[in-house]
């Protein structure tokens, strides 16, 4: 490809992305954030809540630590959208944990696992023992990578070594698209 289509492109590039910037004016704010069924012979968990920092802003922060060598995790995770309480909405996908940790695959997951990744430690791989955090993660509407509609989910995240479920996670947030701006 010559310099000048290079250029050409770039500039392209650019204005669709200020004029999705400025039709996207959309929130995004954490609800609720539970950690629950832990299985204190696998995982201690130190931290498992959300602070608001700011009126629209709420931030994520887990902390534990893995107390034996992880070297098979089982990841299960399914989306809930509320109508009348959480039914189960678009994904539901259980991947290898470990296989994760050496070559991010599936999709959706890489997805999100690059909107929280700068925020935790999670650049191990198995086997692993150790802390384990995310800390202070947070988002702004503009950076939901998908089309999402209104409304308020719940991302279910249970962990199993085998057969033993040792951490199950709930994060509710809600997330209101706003369209008024567009032009
Ligand atoms: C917790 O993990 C230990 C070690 O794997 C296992 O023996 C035990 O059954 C688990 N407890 C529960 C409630 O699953
Ligand atoms: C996680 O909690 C442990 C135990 O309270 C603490 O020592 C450690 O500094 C915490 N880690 C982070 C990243 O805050
Ligand atoms: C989601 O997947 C799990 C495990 O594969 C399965 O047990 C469950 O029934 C599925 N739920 C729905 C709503 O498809
Ligand atoms: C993981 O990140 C930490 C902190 O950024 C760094 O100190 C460590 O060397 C990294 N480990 C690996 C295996 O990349
Ligand atoms: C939508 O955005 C406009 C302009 O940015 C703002 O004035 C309005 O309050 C917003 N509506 C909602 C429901 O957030």
């Amino acid at each position: 490809m010559g310099t000048v289509s290079n250029v050409l492109y770039l500039v392209l590039y650019f204005r669709i992305a200020l004029e999705i910037g400025s039709i996207n004016a959309s929130r995004f704010k954490f609800t609720n954030f539970i950690c629950d069924s832990v299985n204190e012979s696998w995982l201690s968990v130190h931290q498992c809540r959300l602070k608001a920092i700011r009126r629209d802003t709420t931030t994520l922060s887990f902390n534990g630590t893995v107390l034996k060598t992880v070297s098979k995790l089982r990841v299960h995770a399914q989306i809930f959208k509320r109508a009348n309480g959480f039914k189960p909405w678009l994904y539901n996908i259980t991947f290898d944990g470990c296989r994760f940790l050496r070559k991010p695959y599936e999709a959706p997951v890489v997805l999100v696992f690059n909107l929280f990744k700068s925020f935790s430690n999670f650049n191990f791989t198995c086997p692993y023992m150790g802390p384990v955090h995310i800390m202070g993660f947070h988002l702004m509407g503009e950076q939901i990578p998908v089309p999402l509609p209104t409304g308020e989910y719940l991302i279910q995240i249970k962990w199993y070594i085998g057969k033993v479920l040792f951490l199950s996670t709930g994060i509710y947030f809600a997330f209101e698209e706003n369209l008024s701006s567009y032009k």
